[in-house]
């Protein structure tokens, strides 16, 4: 696994298995994970003093480690838990030397407990990570979840974890008061969460290429995109559905 610098000076990879880095290289790892995830995750939660967040998926533990940075530095009294499913228990054993940012020092036990054994806890704080495929982990999870960071590869790269049936999943656990963050703006996407009764949304603003927030309740706070007027535009798309990969994937 080859480390590479990212253009606010953090450090991501790049997947020779997908052919794709782990994070924008142009908007940063570290800055792509705070503004497009869990900035926007803790915006709509202010009120919550307990979030449950799904992290789809845990790759190099960044949204994991910058949502703890995030809480421990703007929302201290927060408690968290965090659930990711991973495929590759190499990569995660292989993170105890993975050069991350010096904002996350003290997450360095973390990491390591992550590694050794998949959970972490402390009184403000509970971490699991399952290495297994997220369509089961999420199929098999139940209870009712506060934030999905959407953070898989590209859907051209990893198509299962972005058709209209796997979105079934993500609306089922995020309810109608939770939230689903995603780097992609591809109408194929957002329609396949606006026919599992999502809202979707524009996350836009300086320093990063634009990204999704949906949710079924009203956010008024970001811009609504007309996801249906889209469509009318470009008949020729659909969103992406299972039959069409499943197949291609055995
Ligand atoms: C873009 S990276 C995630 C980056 C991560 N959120 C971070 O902040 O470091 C995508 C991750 O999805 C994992 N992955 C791909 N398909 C998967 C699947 N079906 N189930 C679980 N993990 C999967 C890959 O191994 C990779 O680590």
């Amino acid at each position: 696994m080859k480390w590479i610098e990212s253009e606010d000076g953090s450090f991501t990879a790049f997947s020779t298995q997908y052919g794709e880095h782990y994070h924008s290289t142009k908007d940063g790892a570290l800055n792509e994970s705070l503004k497009k995830h869990i900035e926007p995750a803790f915006a709509i939660h202010s009120d919550k003093n307990h979030l449950k967040i799904i992290d789809i998926c845990f790759g190099l533990g960044l949204n994991t480690l910058a949502t703890l940075y995030y809480r421990d530095t703007y929302f201290p009294n927060t408690t968290l838990e965090i659930f990711s499913p991973e495929l590759n228990g190499e990569l995660v054993a292989s993170l105890v030397r993975f050069p991350y940012p010096d904002i996350f020092k003290s997450y360095l036990p973390v990491i390591a407990s992550l590694t050794e054994c998949g959970v972490y806890e402390d009184v403000k704080t509970k971490i699991t990570v399952v290495i297994a495929d997220a369509r089961l982990a999420m199929q098999e999870l139940s209870g009712v979840w506060d934030v999905c960071y959407q953070d898989a590869f590209s859907p051209s790269a990893n198509p299962l974890l972005w058709t209209r049936e796997y979105f079934a999943d993500v609306a089922r656990l995020v309810g109608n008061e939770g939230i689903m963050t995603t780097y992609s703006i591809a109408l194929a996407i957002r329609m396949g969460l606006h026919e599992n009764g999502f809202n979707v949304y524009l996350n836009a603003g300086e320093g990063y290429r634009s990204a999704t927030v949906a949710s079924v309740r009203l956010l008024c706070e970001f811009e609504k995109i007309d996801v249906e007027h889209k469509m009318k535009c470009n008949p020729g798309t659909t969103s992406l559905c299972d039959v069409d990969y499943i197949a291609l994937s055995v």
